[in-house]
């Protein structure tokens, strides 16, 4: 065990979970998910219906575009779908600015339609009239595969006038507005849909659950409509035995449900965040935030006097000087080299005095990694449960885990551990449930087109 100034190991002794804790938030992430089933208000987890009921089956042929807003990231892609594994596809990456992050509805839908039309007229498909999947990363309420109401944003968005409104209409309005050409917007969809799409289509049927770790953390998985008991299917006119479930986990907490392990620094970044209160499972798990909660800690062990020889660090005092990307590059190095340290030191202005600064930073940034890591294995084991399955792959995907070092071994240890030997499957005693982490990267959007191909299959 590397030493640790006591200071140090006083502070990190607040992040780390044991198995206990993580058991207990594991059993009450599947309470809320069965009641997030059972009622439409009430539940942490809102087990949201996504009206897709199906995976792709390997059979869809054509070209399909995908446009997946998330965060500043704008992506569209053009999947063509022509029995080649891995299908061939051509992806380009756009950036909204900020001041369109906070500006209008009509501002937002307009630079997606622009963008959109400069990437058609780039690939020479202006006249093709391609179905489209649209992902749009934020809670939604859907009311059917092309229609989703905006609850709120998440990721840094503020748009007032967009709230309670469907996304949908508001695409196809500007798109009305501003492009000469006919697209068709087949379906809309939560990112983690296209996640688990995209797994689904690369690792076969037994992958029915999708979990996105990037700026924000959710999961979605196939579910018997039956279980949904609060969708009224007959009603929605909804036929299909199946139907893909976003739990948008990531409220969880929003009923006091994980106060008790929120340290003070969570507590600050939540008070700076855009939505205070929500979202507490991004704060404590996704890029957007663990980057702050390393800077704040460092920030005090800065004031404590125990990094850097008690120099101060006024960098470590502004707000997003340590961005997640810097954990990821920390990790990253083999144990003992410190260049990449060293040279975040250098960008923070303040100097690194050998190897015991290295070993603290490296450890506040493992330790902060490793917590949201267990969270959410807490979160996928009860969804494990809830699906009484015997056999499961899970398709993983997000900017974190992807360029995160030890996060894809991390999360698959943390859920080894909280898996239990033996474990009742419909009604019989069965061991372990076997279960494996599969990485679907980019996935989101490549399953967005994929799932607009199923719609095309389905006639939906
Ligand atoms: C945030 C959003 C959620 C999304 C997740 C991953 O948690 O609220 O809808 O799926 O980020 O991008």
């Amino acid at each position: 065990m590397k030493y640790l100034p006591p200071e140090v190991e006083e502070v990190l002794s607040k992040f780390r979970l044991d198995r206990e804790k993580l058991q207990e938030i594991s059993e009450k992430v599947e309470q809320q998910m069965k009641l997030g089933l059972a009622q439409t208000k009430g539940s942490s987890i809102a087990m949201l219906p996504s009206y897709v009921p199906a995976l792709p089956n390997g059979t869809e042929r054509g070209k399909y575009v995908a446009i997946d807003l998330s965060g500043k990231n704008l992506r569209i892609m053009l999947l063509h779908l022509d029995g080649s594994d891995p299908p061939k596809h051509n992806t380009v990456n756009y950036i909204v600015a900020n001041h369109v992050m906070k500006g209008t509805g009509d501002q937002l839908f307009t630079f997606i339609v622009n963008c959109l039309q400069r990437f058609l007229q780039e690939f020479g498909l202006v006249d093709a009239n391609l179905p489209i999947g649209f992902v749009f990363s934020y809670p939604c309420e859907l009311l059917s595969i092309r229609s989703a109401r905006l609850l709120w944003w998440t990721k840094g968005f503020d748009i007032k006038d967009c709230l309670q409104k469907d996304v949908v209409a508001l695409l196809e309005e500007a798109l009305e507005m501003n492009m000469s050409t006919k697209v068709s917007i087949k379906a809309v969809m939560n990112d983690t849909v296209g996640q688990l799409a995209a797994a689904a289509h690369k690792y076969g049927p037994e992958c029915t659950i999708g979990v996105v770790i990037g700026y924000g953390c959710n999961s979605s998985y196939l579910e018997k409509t039956s279980r949904i008991t609060k969708f009224d299917a007959k009603a929605r006119g909804y036929t299909h035995d199946d139907m893909i479930v976003v739990t948008e986990w990531e409220e969880f907490g929003k009923y006091g449900e994980l106060d008790d392990i929120l340290t003070q620094f969570d507590r600050e970044v939540d008070e700076a965040s855009v939505h205070r209160g929500k979202q507490l499972i991004d704060k404590l798990c996704g890029a957007l935030y663990i980057g702050e909660v390393v800077r704040k800690v460092l920030s005090q062990l800065c004031l404590d006097r125990v990094l850097f020889e008690g120099q101060s660090c006024e960098k470590l005092d502004e707000v997003e000087s340590f961005p997640t990307k810097y954990i990821s590059e920390i990790l990253g190095e083999e144990e003992g080299v410190f260049k990449a340290c060293r040279r975040i030191c250098d960008e923070l202005e303040v100097e690194m005095h050998g190897t015991t600064d290295y070993i603290i930073i490296r450890e506040v940034c493992d330790v902060i990694s490793r917590r949201g890591a267990s969270i959410v294995a807490a979160a996928i084991s009860a969804l494990l449960r809830h699906l009484e399955l015997s056999s499961v792959k899970i398709g993983v995907g997000g900017a974190l885990i992807q360029f995160h070092p030890t996060y894809h071994q991390m999360l698959k240890e943390k859920l080894e551990e909280l898996t239990p030997v033996t474990m009742k499957v419909r009604g019989w005693l069965c061991f372990r449930q076997l279960f494996e982490l599969v990485p679907a990267d980019e996935g989101s959007c490549q399953g967005a087109a994929l799932i607009a191909a199923v719609a095309e299959r389905l006639r939906l």
